[in-house]
């Protein structure tokens, strides 16, 4: 059984989706759900999930063993960022090598690194006037979205799109593959 952590930072949409999606695989299960912000609506996901959460400070994420204490006691053996606005700490990234996934509102190296995230990110495409935008999953390393590259899918933008109409599209990207990859990427 790979028991695996999500962590998120706001709505956590996608944590929803990969908790329904891994619901009747017996060989996983999604065991701890994280945030970093006690109001974040993820939160109320996982309690209508019944999956167990945890809440910890920006402080006690970069400066404390909390957070992989939490995840030790939980037995998690595989990490998915989904929407999750910290560096990850490098006793983090040491403890779970190769072992945590992030997927990105963009391709990857653009649109990439700090402050890139959610609208800023379509935002930025659009005012670009960029003729595609898409996805971009990752393992994770000590930079923000620098990791290896594990698959990325493309959109088109049309003159009518705005960063609405694209945060959209990158959304239904998001759903469609980032679970079956997650599972692509534990089966190794
Ligand atoms: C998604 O667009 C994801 O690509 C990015 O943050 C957003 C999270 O949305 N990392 P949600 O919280 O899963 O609804």
């Amino acid at each position: 059984m790979t028991r695996i952590a999500i962590f998120a930072s706001g709505s956590g949409s996608n944590a929803q989706n990969i908790a329904e999606y891994f619901a009747d695989k017996n060989e996983f299960s999604i065991s701890l759900i994280l945030a970093n912000k006690p109001d974040a609506y993820v939160l109320n996901r996982a309690k209508n999930l019944n999956i167990p959460s945890f809440v910890f400070t920006n402080k006690e994420f970069q400066t404390s063993e909390i957070v992989i204490n939490k995840l030790k006691e939980h037995k998690i053996d595989f990490i998915v960022l989904a929407g999750f606005l910290l560096k990850v700490p490098s006793n983090l990234i040491n403890a779970f090598n190769n072992k945590i996934v992030n997927i990105h509102p963009a391709l990857l190296p653009n649109y990439g690194g700090k402050g890139m995230y959610g609208m800023n990110v379509h935002n930025s495409v659009i005012e670009n006037k960029e003729t595609e935008s898409g996805i971009t999953i990752h393992y994770v390393n000590e930079n923000y979205d620098e990791g290896q590259i594990i698959f990325q899918a493309k959109t088109l933008i049309t003159p009518n799109d705005d960063a609405e109409s694209l945060a959209s599209k990158i959304h239904i990207l998001e759903y469609k593959y980032f679970p079956e990859i997650i599972e692509g990427a534990i089966r190794g």
